[in-house]
């Protein structure tokens, strides 16, 4: 794809993701009710409210517009795209909703352009801070328009590593502890547990986190972000250290330098 042709897709994640963080301040200021995703009535930490769908639902307009012969996959009612499709985006309307539930302003807007599999264009917004991370393939990383790069770290005994906790409060928590003792064993400078992937990814990107991982996460959440990381130099694979899938995956994410001693913890807890 010509450089472009890919810049206009950029501009539109852009445009959409405006349109989406637009909506997410204007609950967060105003208050919105939060629901629990489970049906079955058991326990769940899986939350949803007006501001996911809302979002979701005007960036959905803006692509299908623009792009009426896009594929289109995201978290809400999205969830049926073909992630196989030639030309896909890939949508969290509301990356951190947890965060956004209890006022913590740590959430985002992620929106990614795949071709053929292939992520060429990713934009990740947190309305609140009004902070940017665009990415194009072959174009480089930026945050507010600066270009990023990953940090120089070389050695776990300097990394600053960053986790998430899939909602899942059984297995996958427990391999997510014992990974993070094992860090702990490294002698790390320390662990960090934001809760929006999409900003966590990018925090790899702009070399403030060493390393981050998590056991599960969706397309959704690091569509955009995958991107960003790689072209600010970082590593992205999966727990096993193969290429990530666009569907659930494990994910590791370093800054290339850290990534073998990284993927050793993450698979052996995995
Ligand atoms: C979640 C966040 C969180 C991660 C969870 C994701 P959501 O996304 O990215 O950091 O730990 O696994 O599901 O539900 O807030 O869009
Ligand atoms: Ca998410
Ligand atoms: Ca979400």
């Amino acid at each position: 794809m010509k450089m472009s042709n890919l810049e206009s897709i950029l501009d539109t994640a852009v445009e959409a993701a405006k349109i989406g963080g637009g909506i997410l301040r204007r609950y967060f200021d105003e208050g919105v009710s939060i629901r629990d995703k489970s049906s079955g009535g058991g326990k769940s930490y899986d939350l949803v409210s007006d501001a996911d769908e809302e979002s979701e639902a005007a960036i959905e307009e803006l692509l299908r517009a623009r792009y009426p012969g896009h594929e289109l996959l995201g978290e809400e009612s999205l969830q049926s795209g073909d992630a196989s499709a030639e030309h896909l985006w890939i949508i969290d309307p509301l990356d951190g909703t947890n965060n956004f539930a209890h006022r913590i302003e740590h959430f985002a807007v992620s929106i990614g352009y795949y071709q053929s599999g292939v992520a060429m264009a990713g934009a990740v917004f947190n309305p609140v801070t009004d902070d940017w991370y665009t990415a194009t393939r072959g174009g480089g990383a930026f945050r507010n328009g600066k270009p990023v790069s990953v940090s120089p770290v070389t050695t776990l005994g300097q990394a600053m590593i960053g986790c998430g906790f899939y909602y899942d409060r059984g297995e996958m928590m427990r391999s997510t502890l014992a990974a993070i003792e094992e860090c702990f064993s490294h002698d790390i400078h320390g662990i960090r547990r934001f809760g929006t992937a999409s900003l966590d990814l990018c925090m790899v990107g702009c070399g403030k986190l060493d390393a981050f991982f998590e056991y599960q996460l969706s397309p959704w959440d690091f569509g955009a972000g995958a991107l960003f990381l790689t072209e600010a130099g970082g590593t992205i694979t999966d727990a096993k250290g193969d290429p990530l899938p666009i569907k659930k995956s494990s994910v590791l994410a370093t800054n290339s330098a850290l990534h073998a001693s990284m993927q050793e913890i993450v698979a052996k807890h995995a």
